[in-house]
């Protein structure tokens, strides 16, 4: 088959785009054909570092937008450009690649699903742990009934996000990263809609929230870095609550619980508990009727989702799929429309702060 490539323009040249770059790279369907970004010296280095020769490095993303070449557009920008990137990026008539969180309120979460709705482009959202090994063995067993049917989840992520992270200096303020749920947490918020859901391709609908914030690190001029485990004074601080934690009704009865924890002191960690009427999974460990006799936990050897570092994550496995979407114009279950409901969960825990009460979904 010598079926033209699908061009894809990289847009945001920092840490995540390293990834989204070498994800396409590989696929047999798709090639980078543009990279722009705040600083062209940024473009440069990360095609340089990825051998691309020979492709448009710019500072200008509308002028990118309007070339022929591109069909996919990547934003990989600071989450408070993500709303204008993906207007623009559909009103331009191009796929795209939407990072994580998606937006800083809910209005712009309507905006852009009116955008891409208008312009009938294909989306997702790098809620990339729909791709790790143990997340797609969990749901293919609770598919083939290993668990029963579920009724209790929870998920946390527990990431001391601070300097060491290069979208830190924004991610940390109230204005552009508004909370933990939004900022990292909502990874966690996407795990438990996805294994509230026995189907396998299908996240779950959430139905009412309610969520504490605390923790001790706002406002804290000390930070931890695990990478390096050491300890740095005089930096700048979190703006707001490095910990919080929901609770969540989903429509099918099952009730999840899940946290963002930025204030622990210890390296990256993403636990995972499911309960089922007939068997559970903790971490990679199960327990289940479908094994008679059994005396200790199961363990599936397997890649966790133990780190933050993004080249541990799966995003070849959320490109294939995506470029599978676009030339079979079908759907991903992790379009924009679905990542709205898990945004909302993160949204909702805010409302919860200001009101003290449970929040009903949903809220668009
Ligand atoms: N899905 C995941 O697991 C995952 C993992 C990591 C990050 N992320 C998300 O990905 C996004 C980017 O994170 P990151 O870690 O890659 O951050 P980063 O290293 O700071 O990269 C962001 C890049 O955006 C560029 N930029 C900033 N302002 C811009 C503007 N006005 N116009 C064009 N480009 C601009 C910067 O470019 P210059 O270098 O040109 O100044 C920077 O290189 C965040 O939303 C983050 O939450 C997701």
């Amino acid at each position: 088959m010598n079926q033209k490539k699908l061009g894809v323009l990289i847009h945001g040249a920092g840490w995540v785009s390293t990834q989204h770059i070498k994800a396409f790279q590989t696929n047999p369907n798709t090639e980078v054909v543009a990279i722009s970004s705040r600083r062209w010296e940024s473009c440069k280095e990360r095609a340089e570092e990825a051998g691309l020769e020979n492709i448009l490095l710019t500072t200008n993303f509308s002028e990118a937008l309007k070339r022929d070449d591109v069909d996919i557009v990547s934003v990989c920008t600071p989450q408070q450009l993500h709303p204008e990137n993906t207007i623009a990026a559909a009103e331009a008539g191009k796929h795209i690649v939407i990072e994580k969180p998606i937006a800083n309120s809910l209005a712009e979460m309507k905006s852009m699903r009116d955008a891409v709705g208008k312009a009938k482009v294909k989306t997702i959202v790098s809620f990339v742990l729909r791709w790790n090994p143990l997340f797609q063995t969990i749901k293919r067993m609770e598919a083939d009934d290993v668990l029963g049917d579920i009724y209790f989840v929870e998920a946390d992520y527990q990431s001391n996000i601070a300097s060491w992270w290069s979208g830190y200096e924004a991610a940390r303020k109230r204005d552009t990263g508004i909370s933990a749920f939004l900022v990292g947490g909502c990874h966690a918020v996407d795990a438990i809609r996805w294994f509230a859901e026995k189907e396998e391709y299908k996240a779950a609908t959430p139905v009412e929230v309610f969520a504490y914030s605390g923790g001790w690190r706002k406002g804290a001029d000390v930070e931890y870095n695990y990478y390096t485990n050491t300890w740095s004074e005089g930096m700048p601080p979190l703006e707001y609550d490095g910990l919080e934690v929901a609770l969540v009704k989903f429509d099918n009865g099952v009730l999840g619980k899940v946290s963002v924890n930025f204030d622990s002191i210890m390296p990256y960690t993403f636990p995972i508990e499911i309960f089922g009427n007939k068997g559970s999974v903790k971490d990679n460990r199960v327990w289940s009727h479908k094994y008679p006799g059994q005396s200790d936990w199961v363990n599936i050897p397997t890649i966790l989702p133990d780190s933050s570092d993004v080249t541990h994550h799966p995003f070849q496995g959320q490109m294939d799929h995506f470029v599978e979407c676009i030339l079979e114009d079908k759907e991903s279950h992790c379009n924009l429309e679905d990542a709205i409901i898990t945004h909302e969960i993160a949204f909702a825990a805010l409302q919860c702060y200001e009101t003290g009460k449970p929040v009903k979904l949903p809220l668009i």
